[in-house]
């Protein structure tokens, strides 16, 4: 990665602490400055997209209006294909408002109970977002995917939300099973920075 916009201050659009741990990771080597949303006390953005770059906006522009700096935000899910790509954009709710990772888990679980391994494929879709300030007209813009299928039980202890649940398949191991820099050098959400980082040292 080449370094960009030495010293600059971005705010960070979420208060989970698996995404932020991650994000956070990536730009280790970056001279710019994340700030997490909460020490500006930025409230909750109402996620009422349909889509995960609705949701990615909606997020960025809330943190950029409430610190007055440029924002950078992560909307990312779990599309399963026997459900149709449910959970998608509701995967932090999947079990309902307020549930946690292991509520989401089971939830998924049993949804699928019925479904062979063959049928389970799966993916997680991350859209990340940069926002130069609150009333951007030209966001950037950039989406990473990640293929795999949902095991019948979890596995692994890293990573966070349905990482347990999440087998790569040709690696036979689970995302919650790989170390984290390994996670973030495959996952949906480390192509989706790349990308968006790339983009702004062109900017
Ligand atoms: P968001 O905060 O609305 O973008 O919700 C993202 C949700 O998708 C998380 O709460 C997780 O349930 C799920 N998710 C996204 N990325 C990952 C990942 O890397 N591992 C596991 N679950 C993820």
């Amino acid at each position: 990665m080449t370094n960009i916009h030495r010293g600059k201050r971005i705010v960070l659009a979420s208060n989970n602490a698996g995404k932020v741990r991650e994000i956070n990771q990536l730009l280790a080597e970056q001279e710019i400055q994340i700030i997490p949303q909460r020490e500006f006390g930025v409230p909750e953005a109402e996620e009422t997209g349909l889509t995960f770059v609705e949701n990615a906006l909606i997020k960025a522009r809330n943190a950029a209006l409430h610190s007055d700096l440029p924002a950078i935000a992560d909307d990312s899910g779990i599309e399963v294909d026997a459900l149709q790509g449910a959970p998608g954009v509701y995967s932090a709710r999947f079990a309902g408002p307020g549930s946690s990772d292991a509520d989401n888990n089971r939830r998924l679980l049993e949804a699928l109970q019925d479904i062979p391994p063959e049928k389970r494929s799966a993916r997680f879709q991350c859209v990340m977002v940069y926002l130069h300030h609150a009333e951007d007209p030209t966001p950037i813009i950039c989406q990473g995917t990640w293929e795999g299928q949902i095991l019948e039980a979890p596995r692994g202890e890293g990573g966070f939300g349905y990482d347990p649940l999440f087998l790569l398949t040709e690696k036979g191991c689970t995302s919650a099973e790989l170390p984290p820099e390994e996670k973030n050098r495959l996952s949906h959400r480390g192509q989706a920075l790349r990308r968006l980082l790339a983009a702004l040292s062109e900017s």
